[in-house]
This record gives structure tokens, sequence and C-alpha cells, in this order.
């Protein structure tokens, strides 16, 4: 680990100690250590990769108070605080700014093999039993509830629309978690994506039986 990710590793550390909604330290550090393993067989620059990793949440939308695409900036202007170049520093924030879902009918667009890695590291955790985890984490937290039957899921065309849908936490599973095993970049990715996802689609069953008093 160079210097100057081991100084963005301890500020990203302290900005996401407390958090609640399933954006705490470990969701980075896991997201840092997938990605790092992705780049063993992917290749890409790994400072690039660790940096970006670090930094990909440091400003999203849903902590923010609602902010689109501000992350990018924070990103940008902590690492030229820091002393990194800054052709490094506009590869990172671009990867910052691209990262994100953004809808189920809106593309992805990242550009970069460093970009795709850290986006592939990202949506694997956002599935799987700790996707799970997290997406009850994040719905409880914004006072969503678990499951309305009659509130169907929705397609949505739109960064904005996506941003400020309140559906309930089972629709969240069908609008994003399991549309991202089709959108992963690389296949060292969707090796490890496929098993999350038939188990998500395993827990959806149970969870529908539950509820359904199938015994
Ligand atoms: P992304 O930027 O691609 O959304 P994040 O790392 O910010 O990825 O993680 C988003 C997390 O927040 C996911 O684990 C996801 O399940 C959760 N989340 C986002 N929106 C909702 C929602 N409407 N309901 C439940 N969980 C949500
Ligand atoms: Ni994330």
């Amino acid at each position: 680990m160079t210097e100057l990710v081991s100084k963005i590793k301890s500020h990203v550390e302290g900005v996401f100690k407390h958090d609640a909604t399933g954006h705490d330290w470990y969701h980075i550090e896991r997201v840092y250590k997938m990605a790092i393993h992705l780049q063993k067989s992917e290749g890409g620059d790994i400072e690039t990769i660790e940096l970006a990793a670090l930094l990909h949440d440091i400003s999203d939308h849903k902590m923010n108070g609602g902010i689109l695409n501000a992350g990018g900036n924070v990103a940008y202007n902590l690492l030229i605080d820091l002393g990194c170049n800054e052709s490094k520093a506009l590869k990172v924030k671009e990867i910052v700014d691209g990262v994100s879902y953004k809808g189920a009918n809106v593309a992805d667009n990242m550009q970069s093999i460093e970009g795709k890695i850290v986006q592939d590291a990202d949506r694997l955790d956002a599935i799987g039993a700790i996707g799970i985890a997290r997406a009850f984490a994040f719905g409880g937290n914004k006072d969503r509830p678990m499951y309305l039957p009659d509130s169907k899921p929705e397609m949505h065309d739109s960064f904005e629309i996506y941003a400020n849908s309140k559906s309930h936490t089972i629709n969240h599973f069908y609008e994003k978690l399991l549309l991202l095993k089709d959108r992963l970049n690389t296949e060292s990715a969707v090796k490890i994506g496929s098993e999350r996802h038939t188990f998500m689609e395993n827990y959806l069953q149970q969870f529908y039986n539950e509820w359904n008093t199938k015994i």
C-alpha cells in the first residue's frame, strides 16, 4: 500500500465509522479487498483501484442529503490536498462519479478497467447474504416498510426518479439487486456473482413461503 493510499484509508475510516445504512467502514473495506482480488486476474493500475475503492461512496446521494454526483469532486479535492498527481486524481474522480447504480433503465458507462473493477466490487457487496442484510438495514434506516404485497416494483428511467423512489425493500430486489448479475463488467466478478444471485432467489422464495404461511 502506498503512502497516499494509507492516508486516504485513515481518512475514509474516520468518515464511515458510525454509519448504519449499510455504508459503514466494513462495506468500504470489503469493496477495497474485493477490488484488489479482482485486479489480480483482470489487471489495471492497482493504486488507482485502491484509491477509487476507498473513495467510491465518499459523498453518495444516499448519505449526503440527496445531492447527486457530488462524490467525484470530493474525492478529487482530497487527493490533490494529499499530493496526488492531477491525472490520477482525475481518473479516480471519473470512477467515483460513474460507480453508482442509477436505475434499471439507465445504462452504465464505466470506461476504464480500474472503474469496471471497482464497480463490480461494489455491486458484489450489494448482492448475496451481505447484500440482503444491507438492503434491509438501508430500508429500516430510511423508514421503508420491509414488504407491501400490493406495491409492485418499477423500472426507473432516470437517476433522479430512482434516487427519489420510496419503495419497500422487497421491491429493491427487483429494481436493482436481481439485475446486477447482468450488469457486472468482468468475468471474475460474474463467477462470484452467480452464486450470490442464486442465494437471493432462494431467499426470496423462502420469504414468500413464510409470508404466505406455506408450511
Ligand atoms: P450504489 O451506489 O451502486 O447504489 P452503494 O455502495 O451505494 O451502491 O450501495 C447501495 C446499498 O444501498 C445497497 O446495498 C442497496 O441494497 C442499498 N439500497 C439502496 N437503495 C435502496 C432501497 N431503496 N431499498 C433498500 N436498500 C437500498
Ligand atoms: Ni458502495
